[in-house]
């Protein structure tokens, strides 16, 4: 165990190290009082391997097949969360409010944002101030609130194809349309064509682009210079940024995150940055934002514009794992960042030895891997039957994410080795 870098035990006195105080297991709190200065004092106990039985807990991935149009009994690979129970201190923290047994309405006090403005800059170096900070139940709510604040029925908005599908989906379910200047493969890397995205703003007259980094399905982790290209041809036309960093704590080692806020006082003026720990922690199912927005005209418009649904205060149990994951959470994540390096190694070394000819396209940052399937020359239907009724696998079929998915398949792979391995055979066999 390592002393704990981050917190001073005497600064625990937050309101999730309270609440277990008060209505904690008492082995949890023995376990607390037996480590002190430690921020995980289960830290060493985790085990990424171990199979978790999914089933049978109304999980998206795996209990919906039916509903969902797939076949029953297939390997779930698909919806972006993973198949590992969340840090043990924020178990503790969730049970203890549980014991307490009152789920009445609940604010965030200083400390919440504390923590949640602790780990930016001590992940990312980002230092966001208190007044910045919005919170929503996700970030595709937020995405959907602020196309409807910042443009109007009928407009353009920008995105990046392939893109995760909601980008698409928030704008036409908002009566908005889409416009996507495509990212270029080019020797087995994605980049942004400037031309054409300059292009796409000025002949769009687009106020909004939906900005996605890390890139979610294809992996890369945009650079200072890229962000910064993107940042000023949209100062330069007028353009807003939404910027989706869900996956920003999922990076690679040799790639750095960069905070679209931090990038320079003029870029942070024009953006809405969406954070969230439920892809970091797996704690999608407790629904909860963090959104940074600088301009205060821009956070009062999206604000307006949340308040304007009836929403007003967030879950108690989602406030509660934020801020412990934040606090508490850290080794457990370095831990984890290590098991997804694993697996990403074992797959592109799987790929490359017995799945010629596909090719993984390699990620710089997400737990997503992307899979080029184009060398086996199905049509999109044929692919999908392959993947699906072949290797009996339910992965993420790339026409979903946008014009440039075709041929690709999107496998999540935040799973233990054994589950990853299974998929792999799976593919193995299927093209055998
Ligand atoms: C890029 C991106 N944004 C947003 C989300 C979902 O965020 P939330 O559950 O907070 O709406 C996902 C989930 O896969 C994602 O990949």
């Amino acid at each position: 165990m390592r002393p704990n870098p981050i917190v001073l035990e005497s600064e625990l006195t937050t309101y999730p190290d309270k609440l277990l105080a008060r209505w904690g297991d008492e082995a949890a709190k023995r376990k607390q009082a037996d480590a002190p200065g430690l921020l995980d004092p289960y830290e060493g106990e985790y085990d990424f391997d171990a199979v978790v039985d999914r089933k049978d807990t109304n999980s998206l991935k795996f209990d919906f097949a039916r509903e969902r149009g797939v076949p029953e009994g297939l390997l779930p690979l698909w919806v972006a969360d993973m198949d590992f129970p969340a840090p043990k201190p924020v178990l503790d923290r969730l049970e203890a409010l549980s014991r307490h047994g009152i789920f009445g309405y609940t604010e965030a006090k200083e400390d919440y944002y504390a923590a949640v403005a602790g780990w930016f800059a001590r992940r990312h170096g980002y230092e966001p101030k208190r007044q910045w900070l919005k919170k929503a139940p996700g970030v595709v709510f937020a995405l959907a609130m602020a196309i409807r604040a910042l443009t109007e029925p009928g407009e353009a908005v920008l995105i990046q194809t392939p893109v995760y599908y909601p980008f698409t989906g928030c704008c036409l379910d908002n009566d908005r349309v889409p416009v996507s200047s495509q990212l270029v493969l080019k020797d087995g890397r994605y980049e942004i064509d400037f031309d054409d995205f300059e292009k796409k703003l000025v002949e769009g007259r687009i106020r909004l682009f939906l900005l996605c980094n890390p890139h979610n399905p294809i992996g890369r982790v945009w650079t200072e210079e890229e962000l910064k290209t993107m940042g000023e041809l949209c100062l330069k036309h007028g353009c807003r940024i939404f910027s989706d960093e869900i996956h920003c704590d999922f990076v690679f080692p040799g790639h750095r995150h960069l905070v679209f806020g931090a990038l320079a006082p003029e870029l942070a003026d024009l953006a809405i940055v969406a954070t969230a720990p439920s892809k970091t922690f797996n704690l999608a199912g407790l629904q909860i934002a963090n959104l940074f927005v600088a301009n205060p005209d821009l956070k009062s418009a999206i604000s307006q514009e949340i308040r304007r649904t009836g929403y007003s205060q967030l879950n108690a149990m989602g406030l509660l794992a934020c801020q412990s994951s934040y606090e508490r959470g850290e080794p457990w994540l370095d831990r984890l960042m290590a098991h997804l390096k694993g697996n990403l190694d074992y797959a592109r070394d799987f790929i490359q030895k017995r799945l010629s000819p596909l090719k993984l396209i390699e990620p710089e940052g997400t737990y997503l891997l992307w899979l080029d399937c184009r060398a086996l020359d199905l049509t999109p239907d044929e692919l999908n039957r392959l993947i699906l009724e072949k290797a009996r696998l339910w992965l993420d079929d790339g026409p979903i994410f946008g014009a440039g998915g075709e041929g690709f398949q999107r496998i999540n792979a935040a799973c233990p080795r054994k589950t990853l391995s299974e998929a792999l055979e799976r593919l193995a066999f299927a093209l055998a």
